[in-house]
């Protein structure tokens, strides 16, 4: 087992792990998805778990579409499960969600959120964000954070892919109490991602093999 450490535990969605080895695992943990603490567990883990599927998706389809346009985030390293790759004596008390990792680069210093840089970096980094929206649609952009200076840019952003159907079932189950069947099905599928078109990306160029 490498040597992990705790990066960051500030995040709304996800814990972040120094793996040791120039790369971090964002890893989702489990939480209420509502405003009040309703409803049944696993519903609120499958929305969680569609909130970390559409972010692979974003990279992953980010990697097919522009890899120029790939200097300006991590490397992606494909999906993993934390629970198989940090030892339980680092992840401590942290609820995270069983398979929900997605392994990157690491980005030295510290990230800033949008409204925080300068106007003309913030000019940059939005030009940069609407073409990373036109490849990765639907999702969020704009809750994205930014490390300037970036590993292989002027400035590397993340968690540009925030899934906007999280409300289209936070709401039901906050007013209801659970889900749906039809709406379970749907969050299934959207829990799932596409091996195939992950392992491609992981073959698509030397620079993106992951680290031993
Ligand atoms: N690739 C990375 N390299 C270094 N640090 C990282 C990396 N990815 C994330 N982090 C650290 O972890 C923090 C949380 O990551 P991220 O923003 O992806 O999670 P989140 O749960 O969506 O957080 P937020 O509530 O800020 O949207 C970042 O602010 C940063 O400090
Ligand atoms: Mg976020």
């Amino acid at each position: 087992m490498v040597q992990t450490r705790l990066l960051s535990n500030d995040g709304a969605y996800a814990a972040v792990f120094d793996l040791g080895d120039g790369t971090v695992v964002k890893a989702y943990r489990r939480k209420y998805t509502t405003t009040f603490a309703l409803g049944e567990w696993s519903d609120h883990e499958a929305i969680i778990r569609a909130t970390w599927a559409n972010e692979v998706r974003a990279y992953a389809a980010l990697m097919a579409a522009d890899p120029d346009l790939c200097n300006f985030v991590p490397r992606f390293y494909g999906h993993c499960d934390p629970l198989d790759l940090i030892s339980s004596a680092v992840i401590g008390s942290l609820r995270l969600v069983s398979g929900c990792g997605i392994r990157l680069e690491r980005i030295d210093g510290r990230a800033a959120k949008l409204a925080a840089l300068d106007d003309d970096l913030r000019e940059a980094v939005t030009r940069i964000l609407w073409r990373i929206r036109g490849v990765i649609e639907p999702g969020n952009v704009w809750d994205s954070s930014c490390f300037v200076p970036g590993s292989r840019a002027e400035f590397t952003i993340i968690d540009f892919a925030l899934w906007d159907g999280v409300d289209d079932y936070s709401e039901p189950l906050e007013r209801r109490g659970y889900l749906l069947e039809h709406q379970r099905a749907e969050l299934q599928s959207l829990g799932g991602v596409d091996e195939a078109a992950i392992a491609m990306t992981q073959s698509h160029a030397d620079e993106y093999q992951a680290p031993e």
